[in-house]
């Protein structure tokens, strides 16, 4: 058997990609940097260096696959984030067209069923929808929840500010997870295909979370057991991920996604399965600790 994986250097494509890899199963590995990809033709997969939005390029490596693994990457440091997801689903689609593939896992994300007020989500929602309309595919939506290693991206407000900050109300419960789980269902999901048609399932951790809890378990990790989250106002928050390099325009759009959380606009569907995973945010805690004490 044969699998592709978009992705294949990331945080989920990459789990998927070895976990394929050691069922024995062959796999394109795609991503851009040809050295990220270096470990994984070590390990015996098929490397392809192309970006996302070369249908021509993705036909190629996706024809005569058995199955593949859809991610839809994209740069909140560039303009036009949903621009970015619609070119990158059209050149996907496109190629899961023309190469004929008959099975397919698309990445997509808790609130992909909406197609507005979700923030960069309503980039998933609308991959989602252009893929399920391709006659013949067997399509797996994968709706996680709130990756775990987000919180890599205040690192450095904990260690230099000594608070843990955001625009998602210190409260609410919100779906997380750890993202290898998700490249584990992926290649599992791939390896014993058994959906047909096109299905959803929504995955999410031991628990729901919320950045109360991620914090008190970061703090506990890092020695800080007493570290705040502090809710930003909503300018101050989008004006700190400008100060961070994101666009101006992805910065509100991630502001509209935890706008979205605060006001439930995010949660399970009736027509989608449920699955939980096992990894426990501990897990993650502790590898955040250990960067925590690495960084400058
Ligand atoms: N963070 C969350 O809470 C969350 C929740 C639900 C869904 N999601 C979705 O998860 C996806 C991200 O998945 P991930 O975290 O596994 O990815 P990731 O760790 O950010 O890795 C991105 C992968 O895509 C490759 N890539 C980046 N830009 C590319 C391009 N232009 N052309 C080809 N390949 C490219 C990267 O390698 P190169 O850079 O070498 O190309 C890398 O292999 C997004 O669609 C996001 O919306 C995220």
């Amino acid at each position: 058997m044969i699998v592709t994986v978009l992705g294949a250097t990331g945080k989920t494509g990459g789990t998927a990609a070895e976990r394929l890899l050691s069922a024995g199963t062959q796999v394109k590995a795609v991503a851009r940097s040809a050295d990220k990809l270096a470990a994984l033709a070590k390990k015996g997969a098929q490397t392809v260096s192309a970006d996302v939005t070369d249908a021509a390029a993705l036909t190629a490596a996706l024809r005569g696959s058995d199955g593949a693994y859809l991610m839809i990457p994209s740069d909140y440091t560039k303009p036009d984030l949903l621009g970015q997801y619609a070119r990158a689903t059209d050149a996907i689609a496109r190629a899961v067209q023309d190469s004929g593939i008959r099975r397919a896992v698309l990445l997509s994300s808790f609130g992909g069923e909406a197609a507005a007020g979700t923030g960069p989500i309503v980039g998933l929602h609308a991959a989602e929808q252009r893929l399920r309309a391709i006659a013949g595919l067997n399509l797996l939506i994968l709706r996680p929840g709130y990756f775990y290693e987000n919180n890599f991206g205040t690192l450095g407000l904990i260690k230099h500010q000594g608070i843990n900050g955001g625009a998602i109300d210190p409260d609410v419960a919100i779906p997380t997870i750890a993202a290898a789980d998700i490249g584990v269902v992926a290649a599992d999901a791939l390896n014993r295909p058994t959906f047909a048609g096109s299905a959803i399932r929504e995955l999410r951790g031991p628990r729901d979370l919320t950045m109360i809890d991620m914090t008190r378990a970061l703090g506990k990790a890092i020695g800080k057991p007493e570290l705040p989250y502090v809710r930003f106002p909503d300018q101050g928050y989008v004006d700190g991920l400008k100060s961070a390099g994101f666009d101006p325009d992805a910065a509100r759009l991630f502001l509209e996604m935890a706008q979205a959380f605060n006001k439930a606009l995010v949660g399970p569907q009736p027509d989608a399965e449920k699955l939980r995973t096992t990894t426990p945010f501990e897990v993650f805690a502790d590898a955040f600790a250990q960067a925590y004490r690495a960084a400058p």
